[in-house]
């Protein structure tokens, strides 16, 4: 419970800052100030749809994520499906592409800027990272784009 008022607070910090930025690039604004607010995360950032592939934007991360890379993975279905996709243990997941070996859970929130398809993931180093309040506050900071 605690640990869920923390990260309630870091969202909200989070968001206003958000809110309140002057720089333009809102996308790797949102993938720095997440990826610094939470240890256990090692990528953060956003993927986008041209045609049958998803192509990387803007990501802060410990390693070179890959790009491009199919539909069938997390992030694909995510936004094939139009669904909130939040993956307790990724080798569980059928199609998980491996971009960091050290990734163990996965969330991935789509939506779409001027009828472009966008995923926001992330890719935390422990299992089942992810809660109700994680999907919230994301949901919330994508609107601010
Ligand atoms: N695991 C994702 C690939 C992207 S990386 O995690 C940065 C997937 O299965 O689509």
């Amino acid at each position: 419970m605690q640990l869920a008022k923390n990260k309630e607070k870091i969202y909200i910090k989070c968001i206003q800052s958000v809110k309140n930025t002057l720089d333009n690039n809102k996308l790797q604004y949102i993938s720095n100030i997440l990826f610094e607010a939470f240890d256990d995360w090692i990528f953060c950032g956003f993927y986008f749809q041209e045609q049958d592939e998803l192509i990387i934007s803007e990501y802060k991360a410990n390693k070179l994520p890959c790009s491009p890379i199919g539909l069938d993975g997390v992030c694909g279905t995510s936004i094939v499906k139009n669904q909130i996709l939040n993956i307790k243990d990724v080798y569980q997941f059928e199609g998980h592409i491996v971009c960091d070996e050290n990734s163990k859970s996965e969330l991935c929130i789509p939506f779409e800027i001027n009828s472009t398809k966008y995923v926001l993931d992330i890719d935390s180093k422990k299992m089942n990272a992810f809660c109700e309040i994680d999907e919230k506050y994301l949901l919330k900071i994508v609107k601010e784009i």
